[in-house]
């Protein structure tokens, strides 16, 4: 039995018939670049994700750029974010002239521990870039309370959690800003390159809509030197589809998810843990292994496809080499970096298919 992580084409089978027509109109109407559709699409988000504002970009890095530039992140501001994650969180802190300072991740969640954030703060420090990974919310309340405490700014990187929920509330507007990611990969996703920034804060917005278009507050009115980061009619055109379908979608997602959870108890691996207050959206459904490259190339050899997200924290990236942080330094991060493996998730998957996997992991594994 052959166990993709994504299946993208048989997405498409299922949607074709919505897809086409939309695309069409995109044509008809020759709103290629924002337009109607972006609109449409920015209002339904913002109400998906229950923020005032939604402004529809390029990519989700676009949005953490603008995000950060929005909350004031200037060159030389210090931004608190977590090394376990896609290296863009902190590419955004770095295309601000700003410095990543990383703390090291709470091993039960995976996410940055709030706990160690009040240490790394300093004068130059501007805000919290916390990360929503895998889809699993990060501990927000003790970070909006620092935040107020030193007076810092909050954003969110929720590119990987459309749909979760903090405490009942949706990700997204839980701070000052948040940012997603519609990457095709991701639980909502674009047809190419996709992202936005959402928040309730009306200049926050007022600035991201201008920025996106060369600093435009109106045709040929350049107020500063912007970027060009807006969102393309036919993007919004497949999202405004796809999100009609999200809430069915992460329902199956969390189902398949407590499947695993059941058919893996025992298992010798370590799972992620769940806040029962709390609502994960399961973009990824990892486990933790020791002897991880072995045990995926065992699965591999069982037709189950497997990724690791991610193999290298940020800070150990070449890319981040000059700060001079060497391995030792998170050593929470890095442990969880050897051993992650992200099991086939996708709301495509039968039953049949996630307890093909869950036995031949118990298989690979041995119990304990
Ligand atoms: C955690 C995280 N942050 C940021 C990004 C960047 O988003 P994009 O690829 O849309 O620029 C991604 C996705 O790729 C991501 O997973």
């Amino acid at each position: 039995m052959k166990v993709p992580v994504l299946d993208l084409k048989a997405e498409y089978t299922e949607l074709r018939d919505e897809i086409l027509p939309a695309l069409d109109r995109v044509c008809r109407n020759a709103a290629f670049v924002l337009g109607e559709e972006v609109e449409a699409f920015e209002k339904e988000f913002a109400d998906f994700c229950g923020t005032k504002h939604c402004v529809a970009l390029n990519s989700g890095t676009a949005g953490l750029h603008l995000g950060l530039l929005a909350l004031g992140v200037q060159a030389d501001h210090e931004v608190i974010t977590t090394p376990n994650t896609f290296l863009a969180t902190v590419e955004a802190i770095s295309y601000c002239g700003a410095v990543p300072v990383f703390v090291d991740i709470d091993p039960a969640t995976a996410n940055l521990d709030p706990k160690l954030i009040e240490r790394a703060i300093t004068p130059r420090t501007r805000a919290i870039l916390p990360v929503h990974l895998y889809g699993r919310p990060a501990d927000m309340d003790p970070i909006r309370e620092i935040a107020a405490r030193h007076n810092l700014r909050v954003l969110e990187d929720a590119a990987q959690a459309h749909g979760a929920r903090y405490r009942g509330r949706r990700v997204g507007g839980l701070t000052h800003a948040g940012m997603f990611s519609f990457y095709p990969t991701k639980n909502l996703a674009a047809y190419g390159e996709g992202g936005a920034l959402t928040t309730n804060d009306d200049q926050v917005a007022k600035f991201a809509r201008a920025a996106r278009s060369h600093g435009q507050t109106a045709r040929y009115e350049h107020e500063f030197v912007g970027y060009n980061y807006r969102m393309q009619g036919f993007q919004a055109a497949v999202l405004r589809i796809k999100l009609r379908r999200l809430c069915a979608w992460t329902a199956r997602r969390q189902e398949i998810a407590r499947l695993y959870r059941r058919l893996l108890a025992g298992a010798r691996l370590e799972l992620p843990v769940d806040d029962p207050r709390d609502e994960c959206a399961y973009h990824q459904f990892v486990i933790y292994v020791s002897n991880r490259n072995a045990v995926a190339a065992q699965l591999t050899a069982r037709e189950i496809e497997t990724v690791v997200h991610y193999p290298r924290p940020v800070h150990l990236q070449p890319a981040y080499s000059s700060l001079g942080l060497p391995p030792g330094t998170f050593p929470l991060a890095e442990r969880a970096c050897e051993r992650a493996l992200s099991l086939p998730l996708h709301p495509g998957l039968t039953n049949e298919q996630i307890e093909y996997v869950a036995r031949c992991v118990r298989e690979v594994l041995g119990e304990k």
